[in-house]
């Protein structure tokens, strides 16, 4: 017997970061993140069958197999969707991006984000948003927060097991219609370490680690309130802070972590030459785990952004995103 099910699920930009875990094992994180889910055309689709004939789990992403790390982690979130439905039967799971994969698009918050919803609808489960959380964190930390649409925080929870630890929605998309995630693709290639690794390694060795977790919960609460206020100077303020602290915490590891190229370096210029000459915040940088750079703004700074930025730098691609609605089955 098989049943099948397919979602969509798109990144989310982190406004303020996830870098380590509490307990490792289960993505459980040493402070809390806040972010906003992504709008099409960004989407990872998953599709998961369970079988009785298989005779193990197999994933397959944009038509190749992927075997390895990228297959145990699948493996975790369904063995979690597996427990709740009482299910023994093996899965199938293939998987497409719509955007490069390794790029720092983050494009294993939607994969797993769309494995964890698409798992959970094809084992006959109803639909519990902070559950397939819960799930979608098994796979990779970043991917609860791509379950809920709109504006996401993620609380560490204080349970051993993880049980309180999910992400949810503080406001819809439609809160801040006109803000934008100016995608900026520097580099295509796949990342040189995947971020698990690294984020254990910032945790144990750099000496800003403690001070990053510390303001997490404080910053959180800044971001929020900006956020609900549509303050758009101090909101990106606080997401530039946040993010050159990030790369701060990296840069001091050991051994240091250096996902910031020149390329990177002269789009946050672009951005500070930007906001000086219109004598306030327009614009604010955001850089995960890789060189690729996020600029929030709203609407009607794209275009120009965009031209500075190609005069600055060479780009491969650009992304527009604006606030989008989560997870979904189709
Ligand atoms: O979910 P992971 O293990 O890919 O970690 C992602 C971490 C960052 O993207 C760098 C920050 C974040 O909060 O999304």
């Amino acid at each position: 017997m098989a049943s099948s099910a397919t979602a969509v699920a798109s990144p989310n930009i982190a406004f303020v970061k996830y870098w380590g875990n509490r307990r490792h094992e289960l993505n459980i994180p040493t402070r809390p993140s806040l972010s906003m889910t992504l709008a099409a055309p960004l989407t990872s689709q998953t599709t998961v069958a369970f079988d009785s004939s298989l005779k193990a789990d197999s994933l397959e992403l944009d038509g190749t197999p992927v075997v390895g790390d990228g297959l145990a982690r699948a493996k975790s979130v369904l063995d979690a969707v597996r427990q709740a439905a009482q299910l023994k039967s093996f899965a199938s799971v293939s998987s497409a991006n719509s955007f490069p994969a390794g790029t720092g698009i983050a494009s294993s918050a939607s994969g797993f984000a769309a494995l964890a919803s698409a798992a959970w609808s094809a084992a006959g489960l109803k639909w519990d948003e902070q559950k397939v959380s819960l799930v979608a964190r098994l796979g990779s930390g970043s991917a609860c927060r791509s379950i809920p649409g709109g504006f996401v925080i993620w609380n560490p929870g204080y349970r051993a097991d993880g049980s309180d630890c999910f992400a949810r929605s503080f406001a819809p998309p439609s809160h801040w219609p006109e803000l934008r995630d100016l995608v900026v693709v520097l580099d295509d290639r796949h990342k040189a370490h995947g971020s698990n690794a690294a984020m254990q390694a910032s945790a144990k060795t750099s000496p800003l680690y403690a001070s990053f977790v510390m303001e997490g919960e404080r910053r959180v609460g800044r971001v929020r309130r900006y956020l609900m206020g549509k303050d758009l100077s101090p909101l990106l303020q606080e997401v530039m802070e946040e993010s050159d602290l990030f790369h701060a915490v990296c840069e001091s590891s050991s051994p240091a972590l250096h996902y910031l190229g020149d390329a990177s370096k002269a789009v946050q210029r672009a951005v500070r030459d930007y906001n000086a000459e219109m004598r306030g915040t327009p614009a604010g940088y955001t850089f995960d785990a890789g060189p690729n750079a996020h600029i929030i703004t709203r609407a009607e700074h794209v275009e120009e952004l965009k031209s500075r930025i190609q005069k600055a730098a060479s780009v491969k691609a650009f992304f527009v995103s604006a606030a989008g609605p989560g997870a979904k089955i189709v």
